[in-house]
């Protein structure tokens, strides 16, 4: 492991400082590093949400998992007789966009529609949708879907997906749909954080996903809990569909039932020292992987988040948190796109932080993206498999999580990414409950008050 990555330095006082607590804490033989801004661990802050993710997962796999069978509130009731599409289930509607059904002549498909974190849900939900039930799905940014005439039929299925439920963006998407010449004809379903949302209140079927309040202004645990119902629903549309066998399923299933144990497993190695450390007992190096990682590129200008397949909304998701709690710039590609651009940006200050489970397929391919960055000096940051040995000695840093199935994974893996920007935001003194310039939601009110934020 390189200790201290010399970044070009500013010369900020912050940044001397920080270069001056990263170097002093982790000369060979100091042994103790003294965290610069220890988490007042008494109240509540962003780490405590993401530290009840798992206690998140176990709630909606109570809530929403019956005897095996995925039961969301609504998907076998029929729509009342005014609805457009009256008499049918959501879980048929959605069914008759499946590939199957293509074959008949049916050409319906999902709309999914969020901002910001949630757009990053969308873009995961139509990977697994896709993967898992062969249902074709597109993925739209609220911020742009709302100002163009929805191209719809009849039979389609629209997710607006915003944890507040209030996001301008995402409401006037939503009502763009309702008023639209087809709008009565189609599913519309809010997957939100607040049943008493506005999106919530407008919507044909609402999936809370119970993440519960969330203290930090950028969203952790609600991503993780958005991903989660989004496994599920692909789940239960596979089995509407048909498109999984019974064995594939019963390890999708025995996986999904380990996947909150596996979460407190790299909590428990990556957070609980950071929840415990105070002044007087500072992290020791090698205590917390994540936390060394997080000291030794906290001067980084720039990182760059890759993934393949599912993982790529993950890398993407990855960045924004760079962004929000670090300050630091960082852009989220999928891995293959790299040799496209963005390997021209490579190089030994480039951070390069690389989701790359054995479990996915294209995991080969992804370790030659990785002998790419590191054919150009690129420090290289995984997220793979514990025991993954051959990117041990490949890579500059690994963290190890524990096995999961590959469309799981993104959830897993997104725990890390929170974590790492998290501490890098700490270490940089920023307030990361309450990033600069950011506030939790961007609602109808706060636009028609003229808030300083463009529509
Ligand atoms: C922004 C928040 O205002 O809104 C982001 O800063 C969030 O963290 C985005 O992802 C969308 O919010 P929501 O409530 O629609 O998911």
């Amino acid at each position: 492991m390189r200790l201290i990555r010399n970044f070009p330095c500013q010369g900020y006082r912050q940044l001397e400082e920080l270069l001056q607590n990263a170097s002093s804490a982790s000369l060979p033989g100091s042994g103790k590093r003294q965290c610069p801004e220890a988490p007042d661990v008494g109240r509540e802050t962003m780490l405590t949400d993401i530290w009840e993710t798992p206690e998140v997962l176990r709630g909606l796999l109570q809530v929403y998992m019956k005897d095996g069978v995925v039961e969301l509130p609504g998907l076998r009731d029929k729509l009342p007789p005014e609805h457009g599409l009256a008499g049918r289930t959501p879980l048929e509607i959605m069914a008759a966009s499946s590939e199957k059904r293509m074959a008949e002549g049916f050409t319906n498909r999902f709309s999914i529609i969020g901002s910001g974190t949630s757009w990053h849900a969308t873009l995961l939900a139509e990977y697994l949708i896709e993967y898992m039930a062969r249902i074709p799905v597109e993925a739209h940014y609220a911020s742009e879907f709302r100002y163009h005439e929805p191209s719809l039929q009849t039979g389609d299925v629209v997710f607006v997906v915003s944890m507040s439920g209030e996001t301008a963006d995402a409401v006037e998407s939503l009502r763009q749909i309702t008023k639209s010449a087809l709008g009565k004809n189609v599913l519309k379903i809010a997957v939100v954080n607040s049943s008493s949302s506005t999106l919530a209140e407008e919507s044909d079927l609402v999936i809370n996903v119970q993440a519960g309040a969330e203290v930090g202004v950028a969203s952790t645990k609600g991503f993780s809990a958005t991903g989660f119902v989004f496994e599920l629903l692909s789940l239960a549309l596979a089995d509407e569909c048909g498109t999984i066998t019974d064995a594939e399923r019963s390890i999708f299933v025995k996986r999904l039932h380990e996947l909150p144990e596996g979460m407190q497993e790299v909590l428990d190695r990556e957070a609980k020292p950071l929840m415990q450390t105070s002044t007087d007992n500072p992290i020791g190096i090698g205590e917390c992987p994540l936390w060394d990682i997080g000291c030794q590129n906290v001067l980084a200008q720039n990182f760059i988040f890759l993934g393949r397949g599912c993982s790529f909304p993950v890398a993407l998701e990855g960045a924004m948190k760079c962004k929000e709690l670090a300050y630091i710039h960082a852009e989220g590609y999928p891995a293959a796109e790299m040799k496209h651009g963005p390997i021209a940006l490579i190089d030994e200050f480039m951070p390069v932080v690389v989701v790359c489970p054995m479990a996915d397929a294209t995991y080969e391919k992804i370790k030659s993206n990785i002998e790419e960055v590191k054919a150009r000096n690129g420090a290289t940051i995984a997220i793979t498999e514990k025991y993954n040995d051959e990117l041990e000695q490949l890579c500059e840093y690994v963290i190890g999580l524990p096995e999961t199935h590959e469309y799981l994974m993104p959830i897993l893996a997104m725990v890390p990414l929170q974590l790492l920007a998290y501490m890098m935001g700490i270490l940089r003194n920023n307030t990361v409950d309450h990033p600069r310039g950011l506030v939790k939601s961007i609602s109808v009110k706060i636009e028609e008050t003229g808030s300083g934020y463009a529509a």
